[in-house]
Order: C-alpha cells, then structure tokens, then sequence
C-alpha cells in the first residue's frame, strides 16, 4: 500500500512509460479504404469528410502508390459506377469499375493487398444493399446469389480478399461456397458481422453516393440497443467461414470489439466509420482538439478493446506519424 506502492513512479519519464505501454498502433494494423468512380479526370472531393475524394481509375493508383509507399498493408476498395439499376449489375458487371481498379492495382502494385467491399447499394438505383420487391422489401435469399457473383468476380479481377457489408443472412456461406467452387480456396473472407444501423455512415452516403431511395437499412443491420445479438452474428459468420470478424461502427460499439474477441479469439477489424472521421475533421477545423492525438487515442482504443485490425480514413496520416 501507499507510500510503498506508488504507480506514478514508473510514469515520470518516457522511456519507462514507453517500456510498459500495452497497447500500441501499428502501420501494420491498418486498412485504408478508397473510392473509385468511373470515368476520367475525377478528384471529387467528399465534402462531408475533407481529404476523401472520389478517384478515378488513374487518381486512385496515385493514392494506392502513396499508401503502398507508407507501408500500409491493404486497401479497401468501393466502386462509384456510373449506371445503376434495380438489380446493381455494374457490381457484378465483369468490366465493372471495381473490377478495372482491382486489375489496374493489382498489375501496378501487386505487393499492397486489395479487399473489395461487397454490397450492392453503391449499384442499385434504390440503394438497399439487396434487391427489392415491389412493397420495397429487402429480399434475403434472392440477393445471396448476386452478393456472391459480385465476390467471385472481384477475386476474378484479383482481389486478395472480399468483404461483404451488405448483412444479408447466409452470405458469407454463399460466398464460401462460389470461391471454392471456382477454386479460390485460399481467398478470406473479413466479414461485416456485427454491423449496426448506424447514422454514423451518413458522410459515407454522400462519398460513395448509396443512400438508400426510400427507408432505412434497418431490416437488415442491427439495432444499436443490442449486444448479444452481435454474438450471434459473428458466431454465424464464423461457422458459415470468415476468416476475420469485423464491428462496425468503431467507437461507440468498443464493447461489441471486446465481447466478440472474448468470446470468439478470431481476428477482429474495426472500422473507424465516416461520421468518426468527420466529427474529428470538422472539431480540429474549429481548432477545437488536437486532430493528431486524438486520432491516436481513438484508434488505439480500438486496440485495446481487443480490435487486430483498423479500416480507418485517417490511415495514411497515422502512418506517416508512425513512421517519424
Ligand atoms: C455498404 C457500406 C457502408 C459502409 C461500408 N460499407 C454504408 C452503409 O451500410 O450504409 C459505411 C462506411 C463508413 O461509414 O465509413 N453497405
């Protein structure tokens, strides 16, 4: 007991503070997700989340040059078509944007890995991540299909690893299921699985232009109020075959990243959501917080809730820091 222990003692200089930190952010840690629209000579700026642009297929090989020269070990790839309809063909269109941009980078820098985001709202003219009936339900089983072509033509393209985000039931099992089928046995899957409806992704909407037409997605992600149903999910997730778990959003649901590694010990990402990014750009605008350090904090307290990885736009300013 005091005065014998004193735990201020092994915090008054840097280098012990440093010997018995826990936690730390690493480069290694982090995926950058970038937006590709179709068409030429596109830099778009998102305006809701300042240093997002949209990026055309030559923009964005200069931003995955970047990130590869940082050492960031993957991006996160989100398609802008220019055509969309009911059924969000461009998602699975061979030719599709997604498909291009994963061609072009993976030619151009075949070392930094390509997931590609799998959903369908960036492609449909409805926006819902599935298709719709005509009282505008969201339908499970008949979007499975087409989830799991979009994955099979994005590893055809060359991805390294796919992504659904789109919360259907049975997806990442029918996406399992077409990847071996068609011999991609060694591509993983990072699941979505414990994804929230969440008014946090509302800059995202504007970046990638998939608010949905009427509604909300709330008949397919889940509702903020619920935790073990998140164990529910990823345990789904897991057994149908993910590889890594992921909770979104990050910051408010730190509990949902902590329960999940408690209970699964699967390899956890975190996604530092649009609106967290937002928030922290448009208050250090105001000069109101130190935008750096409070980054840092955020994100490793995704770490220390037990996240392994981080998609985060603020990637590629964290690994410049890092690298100092
Ligand atoms: C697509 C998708 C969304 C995000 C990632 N994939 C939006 C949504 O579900 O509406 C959000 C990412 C962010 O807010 O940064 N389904």
């Amino acid at each position: 007991m005091f005065p014998t222990i004193r735990p201020r003692r092994i915090r008054q200089v840097e280098n012990f503070r440093k010997m018995v930190r826990e936690n730390h952010l690493q480069v290694n840690d982090l995926v950058y997700p970038l937006f590709v629209a179709e068409g030429t000579n596109i830099k778009k700026p998102v305006s809701s989340m300042p240093g997002v642009y949209q990026l055309c297929l030559d923009n964005l090989l200069r931003e995955v040059e970047e990130a590869a020269k940082l050492q960031i070990p993957a991006i996160l790839l989100f398609g802008i078509p220019k055509e969309k309809d009911t059924i969000g063909s461009q998602a699975y269109a061979e030719n599709g944007i997604v498909q291009q941009a994963v061609r072009a980078i993976k030619k151009e820098f075949p070392k930094i890995s390509v997931i590609t985001d799998v959903c369908l709202c960036e492609f449909t003219s409805h926006g819902h991540c599935g298709l719709i009936n005509d009282n505008g339900q969201v339908l499970n089983d008949a979007t499975l299909q087409l989830l799991a072509k979009t994955a099979l033509s994005h590893v055809e393209a060359g991805a390294d690893m796919v992504a659904p985000s789109d919360m259907m039931d049975g997806r990442v099992g029918e996406i399992r299921e077409a990847l071996d089928d068609n011999g991609f046995i060694d591509i993983p899957i990072m699941a979505y699985s414990a994804k929230y409806a969440s008014a946090f992704y509302g800059p995202f909407r504007e970046a990638a232009q998939s608010a949905p037409q009427f509604g909300d997605r709330r008949s397919y992600q889940m509702d903020c109020g619920n935790s073990n149903e998140a164990i529910r999910e990823t345990y789904l997730d897991i057994q149908e075959g993910a590889d890594i778990v992921m909770v979104k959003p990050a910051l408010s649901y730190l509990d949902i990243i902590r329960r999940v590694k408690d209970e699964f010990g699967y390899p956890v990402a975190a996604y530092n959501v649009s609106g967290e990014y937002s928030m922290v750009k448009a208050a250090s605008a105001q000069g109101w917080i130190d935008e750096e350090k409070i980054v840092n904090e955020m994100l490793v307290s995704m770490k220390r809730a037990g996240a392994d990885i981080i998609l985060t736009y603020f990637a590629k300013d964290v690994a410049k820091r890092l690298q100092k």
